[in-house]
């Protein structure tokens, strides 16, 4: 019987829109207020949907100690730093809310068990906005 679980981690970072291929207009124009030149910051949520086989033992899909110590892993380096500048990933690659979830996504579902699979990445922008990453 699989069963799905989500955990919430939360953190903040600064980013900026740029890229490099793009001319200053069409980076101005595509990129609006999010390609100011020192960036700006978010509280970003992310929740990570888990899935797998409940324990008949423990009763659970994962130890939360264990799903907790991945997610401070995850976002410890993007927490309080400039993503276009502190994480490589971001150095080539523009740090939107949808690039971000797939980076989650990835780094997460590279730390899980065995028999615990990731079935989605959710991460929070703001209210209003968010972006999904199955994988
Ligand atoms: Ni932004």
């Amino acid at each position: 019987m699989k069963t799905y679980l989500t955990r919430r981690i939360t953190f903040s970072s600064a980013h900026r829109y740029f890229q490099k291929n793009f001319s200053d207009a069409e980076n101005r124009k595509i990129f609006g207020k999010c390609y100011s030149e020192h960036g700006h910051g978010h509280n970003y949520v992310l929740d990570v949907t888990l899935c797998g086989e409940v324990d008949p033992l423990t009763g659970m899909v994962i130890n939360l100690v264990d799903v907790d110590s991945i997610l401070k892993d995850v976002t410890d380096p993007l927490d309080h730093h400039h993503l276009n500048f502190d994480v490589p990933e971001f150095q080539e690659t523009v740090p939107t809310t949808e690039n971000i979830a797939k980076y989650c996504f990835e780094k997460v579902a590279a730390k899980l068990p065995k028999g615990v699979s990731l079935s989605r990445a959710r991460i929070f922008e703001a209210d209003n906005l968010w972006a999904d990453y199955y994988g």
